[in-house]
């Protein structure tokens, strides 16, 4: 049986076996600890009993303001453990994030994906996600700041996708066709 409990800062410690995907990212304790304190509503684990294993986990924050039609929530991290995946577990995560967003009256939810990860993009795409606009080069690390956005590349380039909430009652934050608007890092301010 699964249950969603809130993560804590000495889960760091169990999480090894869900972060060694390539595709999941990892932060250092700091940037974890600043979830914590700033939004930990938006930080928590599967657990699987009764051996009380993590099975995956939802790292969030809320950003941007209402007035400026910004005010939403920002999926920082979703991940499964391999053993536990496809049996709805990151749905689930998601679905827990729409509830608690819609009480928080965020106007949409965001999250960049990699071009490559077409499993993540189909389970966002399930659960009613869009791209919003591909940022060009956003995955490309040390290599120097992209200047040309019709430089695209999958490797390195990351999907922006949002889903609108009820708050957003005209979904003026979402948008048809985005995978063909291409910005570049520089130029999101979320
Ligand atoms: C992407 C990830 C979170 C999916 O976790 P999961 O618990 O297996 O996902 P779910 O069981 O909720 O699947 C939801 C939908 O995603 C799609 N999907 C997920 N895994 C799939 C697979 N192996 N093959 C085909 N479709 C898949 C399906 O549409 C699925 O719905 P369905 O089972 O009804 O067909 C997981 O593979 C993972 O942790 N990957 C590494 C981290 C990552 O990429 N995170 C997302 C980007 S931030």
């Amino acid at each position: 049986m699964t249950s969603i409990k809130p993560f804590q800062l000495e889960d760091l410690f169990t999480i090894n076996p869900v972060n060694l995907d390539p595709l999941t990212e990892n932060f250092n304790i700091s940037f974890y600890s600043q979830y914590l304190i700033s939004w930990p509503n938006l930080f928590y684990k599967s657990v699987e009993q009764p051996l009380g294993a993590t099975s995956g986990y939802m790292m969030a924050k809320t950003e941007g303001q209402l007035s400026k039609m910004e005010y939403h929530t920002h999926i920082t991290a979703v991940t499964v453990q391999d053993q536990y995946r496809r049996i709805s577990l990151a749905s689930k995560l998601c679905l827990q994030l729409e509830k608690i967003s819609e009480v928080q009256q965020t106007l949409f939810i965001d999250l960049f994906v990699k071009v490559t990860n077409l499993l993540g993009k189909m389970l966002y795409e399930k659960l009613g996600y869009s791209v919003y606009r591909r940022v060009v080069g956003y995955y490309g690390g040390g290599r120097s700041m992209p200047d040309d956005r019709t430089a695209i590349d999958d490797d390195i380039d990351a999907f922006d996708m949002r889903k609108s909430l009820p708050l957003d009652r005209d979904s003026q934050t979402v948008r048809e066709m985005g995978e063909k608007v291409y910005v570049l890092p520089n130029e999101v301010v979320f």
